[in-house]
């Protein structure tokens, strides 16, 4: 008997230009585009296994070795539903001899290779890694911008993590969602140098969801009006033009603007919500006080933060400057030994937690105050990377038997 199944990964990204709002809850549609950086699945990634299989009693999900109920009409089994739609559609309608694995029930196993803990959003990476491997399954003859449409409806920024590089979601005008997409604007190659550093901030308050936080700030905010129709739109375009630039001191501009009014019209919701706290907000002191000794000496920004729904704080830099960047926030913010992993030998070897840290010359070191060890708990230092990708047999998750090993 023939098995059919597949593996596949995907990245997790991090918007420049945030995505907060839908304007349709249920297809997901967003009240404003956005765009991200996908970051390099070697250091953070989803991988997901799907099979198929007449003899499967029900579709089922295990997302880190547990069982996950698919709820009926909730957003997994919309997602597993359309992709078994368009397989129907594009492969068995069409070609009669090939077997019907759209009547097949699947077992899925998703495993996220950065724990929760870490704080980071998985289900942008999940559920790209779900769409992935199920078209991979399906042999779908489909574009990754045809595939973010179903992601998206698992959750909206999920829909970035089809592409590679510098990524958009067109917002689209159509009610029923299909030209609200993932389009690239440029692959990881055309600005392989843009590295990030995500200082983990230690949280233990549970926070405001994405999905409530921002609709609750569609009912209420009336500078997410604003924002949505006077800020946004020009904003995509400029940042378009920065990254195909190359140019890092807009590209930093307009993130950091971009982040910062996203936490504005969470503080602008009724009630409000915050998402950065002291530590997060020391961090964008010491980016904008790194990037005003820079600009003075003619050299313009070369750190740019930004914020999603939480304290973490994500600091796009340029390859040459990430040293001199995890050496000031080690200064501020003291490491515990083994709390970043040095993936890039820019240490050579060395555990930064043994280092005192060091400012760039010029730097006012006014501008914060030294943390105890542990307010960030953690940093994780990767760069822009490439789209999903398939895995072979030797990364499964489903053992012979269509369970997880
Ligand atoms: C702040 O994509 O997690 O990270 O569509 O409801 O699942 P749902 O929300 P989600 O929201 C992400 C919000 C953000 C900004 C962004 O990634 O653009």
């Amino acid at each position: 008997m023939a098995v059919y199944q597949a593996t596949a990964s995907a990245p997790v990204n991090i918007a420049c230009i945030k995505y907060w709002g839908k304007r349709d809850t249920k297809l997901i549609l967003p009240t404003n585009s956005s765009l991200s950086v996908t970051l390099d699945q070697d250091h953070l990634r989803s991988t997901t296994t799907s099979r198929a299989d007449p003899s499967f009693k029900h579709d089922r999900l295990w997302l880190n070795g547990e069982e996950e109920e698919i709820k009926d009409g909730g957003r997994m089994a919309t997602c597993i539903a359309e992709m078994k739609r368009l397989r129907k559609e594009e492969v068995e309608d069409k070609q009669p001899n090939e077997p019907k694995l759209s009547t097949y029930p699947v077992h899925i196993a998703s495993f996220n290779n950065f724990p929760t803990a870490a704080g980071l959003a998985s289900s942008a990476s999940g559920f790209a890694a779900l769409v992935s491997s199920l078209a991979q399954l399906y042999q779908l003859p489909v574009s990754p911008s045809t595939l973010s449409v179903i992601a998206r409806q698992g959750s909206g920024s999920a829909c970035r993590s089809l592409f590679g590089g510098f990524v958009a979601w067109e917002q689209g005008t159509k009610p029923d969602g299909s030209d609200s997409l993932a389009v690239q604007v440029a692959p990881q190659s055309h600005w392989p140098d843009i590295h990030a550093l995500i200082c983990v901030v230690s949280d233990d308050k549970k926070g405001t969801s994405s999905t409530s936080g921002m609709q609750r700030t569609v009912e209420t905010s009336p500078l997410l009006q604003h924002r949505i129709k006077h800020v946004v739109p020009q904003r995509m375009v400029d940042i378009s033009k920065a990254i195909l630039d190359r140019d890092f001191d807009a590209f930093a501009a307009i993130t950091m603007a971009d982040s910062n009014q996203f936490h504005a019209v969470a503080l602008d919701t009724e009630p409000p919500i915050f998402y950065m706290n002291d530590v997060s907000r020391a961090i964008i002191a010491l980016i904008v006080e790194y990037n005003r000794v820079s600009v003075a000496k003619g050299l313009g920004r070369k750190a740019a933060y930004t914020y999603d729904a939480g304290p973490n704080a994500v600091i796009y830099t340029k390859k040459e400057n990430v040293k001199e960047i995890v050496e000031l926030i080690v200064k501020y913010f003291p490491q515990k030994e083994g709390s970043f992993k040095d993936v890039f030998g820019l240490f050579g070897g060395a555990d930064v937690a043994k280092s005192e840290g060091s400012v760039v010359e010029g730097f006012n070191e006014a501008v914060a105050k030294k943390f105890e060890v542990g307010a960030v708990k953690g940093l994780i230092h990767t760069k822009v990377g490439d789209g999903p990708r398939a895995l072979g047999k030797e990364e499964t998750l489903l053992g012979d038997d269509g369970f997880p090993k």
